[in-house]
């Protein structure tokens, strides 16, 4: 992923990459009743804030944190190192072998596409394996336009019933889901806030265009926190 170096120093100082708590990720290890010593990926874990919670989550468990990115890979690592069940490396989500009894993505699939990155994980599910994965949905109704210019970076958006029609189409059962709205996205963007505030002083003009650019985006969000979420979905093969 060829991203510039003005957005990585700012995205990688991040404790996450995308809205989401520890608490969604234990809501779906208890939901879907997942415990002992199982392998687990979090794919597109940015710099591993989800990785974490999992290993700590599931002490037996083998947690492998991916992400194309690495810049985020090596942010990640430190806070891994005193995890003996957890690892983070470089590589392509699109490609996984597993096997994996649990593939946990928050905020990621849609760089492949939902159908497409489902589609693509079945082979590297162990049998009885899950996805738990997030993704922003439309609400429904007549949307602001803060709302859709807010998706607009993310075309293939739609809304709940749309992303139940995607995971059908890839031959996923839905087993649950949750909506993620309000606080996990304040938390986010509170985060994203306080890291443009320290890099804002003397940037130069590339990292002046990335921060003008998130701060953007957390504008966009502020003007419609109630219609702006996403959708934590958990799936298996049918
Ligand atoms: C919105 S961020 C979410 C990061 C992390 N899951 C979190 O919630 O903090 C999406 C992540 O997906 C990663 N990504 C996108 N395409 C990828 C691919 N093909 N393989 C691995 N990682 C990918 C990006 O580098 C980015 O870190």
């Amino acid at each position: 992923m060829d991203l510039p170096p003005e957005f990585l120093t700012l995205y990688s100082r991040l404790d996450r990459q995308g809205p989401g708590t520890p608490e969604d990720v234990l809501w779906a290890l208890g939901r879907l009743g997942l415990s002992g010593p199982l392998q687990v990926c979090d794919a597109g874990c940015g710099t591993g804030a989800d990785s974490v919670t999992l290993a700590r989550a599931l002490p037996e468990a083998q947690v492998e944190g991916l992400d194309a990115v690495p810049a985020f890979i090596e942010a990640g690592q430190a806070r891994v190192a005193d995890l003996p069940n957890a690892a983070l490396r470089l590589g392509d989500m699109g490609a996984l072998t597993g096997p994996y009894d649990l593939i946990w993505s928050a905020g990621a699939i849609y760089f492949l596409g939902v159908t497409e990155g489902l589609r693509a994980w079945r082979a590297a599910l162990a049998p009885g394996g899950v996805v738990a994965f997030s993704q922003g949905v439309f609400l429904g109704g007549d949307e602001p336009q803060a709302v859709r210019d807010f998706w607009a970076p993310e075309p293939a958006l739609t809304d709940r019933e749309g992303l139940r029609a995607q995971v059908a189409e890839a031959g996923y059962e839905i087993l649950d889901t949750r909506l993620l709205i309000g606080a996990p996205w304040e938390a986010y963007y509170g985060s994203v806030t306080r890291e443009i505030a320290a890099l804002r002083p003397g940037a130069s003009p590339a990292m002046a265009e990335v921060l003008d650019a998130s701060e953007r985006e957390g504008a966009l969000w502020r003007q419609a926190p109630d219609r702006i979420a996403y959708e934590l979905v958990l799936a298996r093969p049918d």
